[in-house]
């Protein structure tokens, strides 16, 4: 059984409100996703990692780890999910159907390898696999035309983080079959479409994913204290 990650990296990054998507910024010295990236390097479990890069990005030539053995580059789609498949496609003719794939965002430089190897570790035996995932803290509301309708049971609420470890082939199903639906967000929710029922792991709270301005921030402060440690 090898273990291959995915990273789709193909989003403009609108939220963001740059001149430039966000996984080209620069965080620490480097960029989102240079950082990204050799962070699953260093984990040194992957046979390769698959990156999906935008046809017209004129940014992901320019960086040396674009040339790097272990690193693929795959054709970004539309949404994330077209993304993810495209570059699980490139793999085809390298991963067997039960080999472990790591979906992960480019837009998450913060991942560790004590969490990559803690999600490895804790869905090794398991069938279907599963996601890196943190309970929330807030109280949530069910709102329907600005009102609060309800609160929801935090004690089953978790937000889905990545890495998302599944199998090749049943990841790649999932995503075929579900093509187009604008409800898959995440490679979960494409097997939970399927009626499986993929595990939580507790992640690490620095796990953030870069998404407005004030996040790079942010992030360059959790990269000094996991330095620090
Ligand atoms: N992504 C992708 N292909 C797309 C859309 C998103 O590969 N068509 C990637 C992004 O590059 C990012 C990850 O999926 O690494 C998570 O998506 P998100 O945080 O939403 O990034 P963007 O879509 O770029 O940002 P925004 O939604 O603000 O435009
Ligand atoms: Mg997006």
């Amino acid at each position: 059984i090898k273990f291959w990650a995915v990273v789709p990296a193909a989003g403009v990054g609108k939220r963001m409100q740059s001149d430039r998507p966000k996984q080209y910024l620069e965080l620490a010295g480097k960029t989102v996703i240079e950082q990204t990236l050799t962070r699953l390097l260093d984990a040194e479990v992957f046979s390769a990692i698959a990156v999906a890069i935008s046809v017209e990005d004129p940014y992901w030539p320019e960086l040396e780890l674009s040339r790097h053995p272990q690193v693929l580059t795959a054709p970004g789609g539309k949404e994330r999910a077209d993304s993810v498949l495209s570059a699980l496609k490139s793999l085809q003719d390298r991963a067997n159907h039960d080999d472990w794939v790591l979906v992960h965002d480019a837009a998450r430089p913060c991942i560790t390898s004590e969490d990559i190897h803690k999600l490895i570790a804790t869905l090794a035996d398991d069938e279907v696999g599963g996601i890196l995932a943190l309970s929330s803290h807030d109280t949530l509301k069910d709102v329907q035309d600005n009102a609060i309708v309800g609160t929801l049971d935090r004690r089953h609420i978790w937000r889905a983080l990545t890495p998302q470890m599944f199998r090749y082939g049943m990841l790649k199903v999932a995503l075929t079959e579900a093509e187009g639906n604008p409800m898959i967000t995440d490679e979960a929710s494409a097997l939970e479409l399927k009626g499986l029922k993929p595990k939580i792991v507790e992640g690490r709270p620095d796990n953030l994913k870069i998404t407005r301005p004030e996040d790079l921030a942010l992030a360059t402060f959790y990269l000094e204290q996991q330095a620090a440690r």
